[in-house]
């Protein structure tokens, strides 16, 4: 039997933010999500979640995870009474408790389940994830004999300067048997520069208490300001851009590009410099996207051109070509083969196959057929200040340059609309649409003097 407790009470002081710090976001993700993520597999009977400061912005953060309980810790008195609040939901459990810390976001599933397997064959009262850091700084340091047996862990602030010089350090994950950390539970005191319970004193009170050291540092990364939530970030994008270069994406400029978990690429991509990728992503075979764009939550299909443009909450079908300095806002869905060119915005509209809006364009709300061509300038008027009308044009159509399409409006199947019209009224297919000022000319006329 397996329980899973997140700690997740803290306010986070040093964050010096109005967010919790265990909803800070890193990699597209909240904190607290990646942790509970790194559990997803060893399918525990109990997923429990401590929280306190903010409990409610926390526990709503988390309302679409299933199975997972609340326990409120109020007061925040630390990290020992964070899990005795634990005493009265397991009171009727019988197994291993895992504890993670929810600032702790890097862990990887596979060394979780290293300490668990350690934890079970050892027969170990608690065994704790250690590391050594070439700067300790802040964190517990644990102090074990050759055979990885755990004596005391001793809080920074609370060590004196040789215990300080000790590098090998508390990562913050434990796997305890619940039945003995429950009778120890009760005995912790606040005897400690802080006046708060740790729970790292129940180490000291079990026996036998072992050690496993991680190999990559970098997975115990605890987040406690900005400095060290940057150094995660950082962690994490390396790790998704190798995972995507060996996975045969190629990266100009790797170093200045992000990505999001969710992204995910086919075969012969080429990243651009300076592209960020966000959210949920499909990226076609052949793309190549860059330098410069933003893209979220898009479906980009195969051999797509993406040049300094920002694409959201979009699709993009095969062969297009998109920028530069494009963008394609929320709802916007291309055809195959479309162009999107220099200053055009589109939100919300549909474009069939072998569209082109090359030059300064905002098509809002509006549904063109195949191989529309919108001449530089265009613009749908969407919006009468108070509703969002439509614009719909057939296949084949085309707009001059500089023309306005005041919505509602119907234009037919190849229709030509002159340049600088602006047009108020639907337009049957196969029509000249004109909707300009008569030119006039005066000859050989003096300015007034
Ligand atoms: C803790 C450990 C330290 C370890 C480090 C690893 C203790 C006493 N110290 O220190 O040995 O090296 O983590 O990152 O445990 N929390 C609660 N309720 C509380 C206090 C904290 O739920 O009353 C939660 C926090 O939200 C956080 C986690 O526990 O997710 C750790 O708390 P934090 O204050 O960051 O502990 P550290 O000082 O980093
Ligand atoms: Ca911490």
């Amino acid at each position: 039997m397996l329980a899973v407790a997140v700690l997740a009470a803290g306010k986070g002081t040093r964050m010096k933010s109005d967010l919790p710090k265990v909803l800070q976001p890193l990699g597209g993700a909240t904190l607290v999500e990646r942790v509970l993520a790194s559990c997803n597999n060893l399918a525990p009977q109990r997923q429990i979640l401590i929280v306190g400061h903010q409990a409610e912005r926390v526990e709503q953060s988390l309302s679409h995870k299933p199975g997972l309980e609340f326990v409120l810790q109020q007061p925040q008195n630390g990290t020992g009474h964070a899990v005795q609040q634990l005493l009265e939901p397991l009171a009727d459990f019988d197994g291993d408790l895992l504890v993670l810390n929810g600032d702790v976001p890097l862990l990887r599933e596979q060394t979780i389940t290293n300490l668990l397997e350690q934890h079970r064959t050892s027969g170990a009262a608690v065994t704790l994830l250690t590391a050594r850091l070439s700067d300790p700084t802040g964190y517990g340091r644990v102090f074990a004999d050759h055979e990885g047996k755990v004596s005391a862990i001793v809080e920074h602030r609370d060590c004196d300067d040789s215990q300080r010089s000790n590098n090998l350090i508390n990562a913050g994950i434990y796997c305890f048997n619940w039945r003995q950390l429950a009778a120890v539970l009760p005995k912790l005191s606040t005897n400690n520069d802080q006046g708060e319970l740790y729970l790292t004193d129940t180490v000291g009170m079990l026996s036998p208490a072992m050690h496993l050291e991680v190999d990559d540092a970098d997975e115990i990364n605890g987040i406690n300001d900005r400095l060290q939530l940057a150094q995660c970030e950082a962690v994490i994008q390396e790790r998704l851009r190798q995972h995507w270069m060996r996975e045969g994406v190629t990266f100009v400029d790797p170093g200045s590009c992000t990505l999001s978990d969710d992204t995910r690429f086919g075969r012969d991509v080429v990243v651009e410099p300076q592209c960020h990728f966000r959210g949920v992503n499909t990226i076609g075979d052949g793309c190549r996207i860059g330098p410069g764009s933003l893209i979220e939550n898009a479906r980009i299909g195969d051999g797509v051109e993406i040049l300094y443009s920002v694409v959201r909450d979009a699709v993009v079908a095969s062969g297009c070509a998109i920028g530069p300095y494009a963008q394609l806002r929320p709802g916007s869905d291309l055809g195959e083969g479309c162009r999107v060119g220099n200053f055009v915005e589109i939100k919300q509209s549909s474009l069939a196959a072998g569209c082109k809006v090359n030059h300064l364009s905002y098509i809002g709300d509006a549904a063109l057929g195949a191989n529309v061509n919108v001449g530089a300038g265009t613009i749908t008027a969407n919006y009468d200040g108070v509703n969002k009308h439509r614009t719909v044009i057939g296949h084949d159509s085309k707009t001059g340059a500089n023309c306005v399409l005041v919505a509602p409006i119907n234009l037919g199947a190849n229709v030509t609309v002159g340049a600088g019209s602006t047009l108020t009224k639907d337009v049957p297919s196969g029509a000249l649409a004109l909707g300009r000022a008569k030119q006039l000319v005066k000859e050989n006329w003096q300015p007034p003097r």
